[in-house]
């Protein structure tokens, strides 16, 4: 599916694709959980953190080593790192206040990404370029184009609805 037209959301920022602030619902977070199937030890970025509710989510639920969100916007990344504090989360959750473009996200080992197609597409070198053979991706409702999911979560029934799992050396290749 592509939601690109419908949703209207691409834009382009001076020099770069941008992407609004549509926060995945906690309706939801079961379903995303189970794509991301996160285990002991796993380092954790969600590319674009908006208020932090998926990091925060992960590190409350799961064993992981670390979650580490990635966010452009100041009063999100503001509001995730109060709710970070709010929750006692420091020293589990990183926000990084950055473009996830630039920040580097090599010890990775999940990844998720509730972007655009094209965001996909255009991040689709440096998730090739840092992450290591065997690191899954999982987008939520928009593919990354040309890759092929090593898995479908979801009843591709609408509005975030559909994960894709993606595993670096599998669906790049
Ligand atoms: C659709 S929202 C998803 C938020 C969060 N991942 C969630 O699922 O609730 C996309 C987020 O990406 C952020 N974003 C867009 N472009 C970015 C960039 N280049 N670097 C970092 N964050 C970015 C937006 O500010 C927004 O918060």
């Amino acid at each position: 599916m592509d939601l690109n037209e419908d949703l209207g959301w691409i834009g382009m920022a001076l020099g770069g694709p941008s992407v609004p602030f549509v926060p995945t619902r906690y309706e939801v977070l079961d379903l995303v959980f189970e794509a991301l199937d996160l285990k002991d030890g796993d380092v954790f970025y969600d590319l674009g953190s908006g208020d932090g509710r998926i990091v925060a989510e992960a590190a409350k639920r799961y064993p992981i080593k670390k979650a580490v969100g990635v966010e452009l916007r100041d009063e999100l990344y503001k509001e995730s790192i109060e709710r970070i504090k709010r929750e006692g989360l420091e020293g589990r959750v990183e926000i990084v206040h950055g473009d996830f473009f630039k920040v580097p996200i090599s010890d990775a080992t999940v990844v998720y990404m509730y972007l655009l197609t094209s965001v996909n597409e255009a991040l689709k070198p440096k998730l090739k370029q840092e992450l290591r053979p065997g690191t899954r991706v999982v987008t939520l409702d928009f593919q990354i184009p040309g890759w092929k999911p090593v898995k479908v979560v979801g009843d591709k029934g609408g509005w975030q609805r559909t994960l894709y799992v993606y595993v670096i050396g599998v669906s790049d290749v």
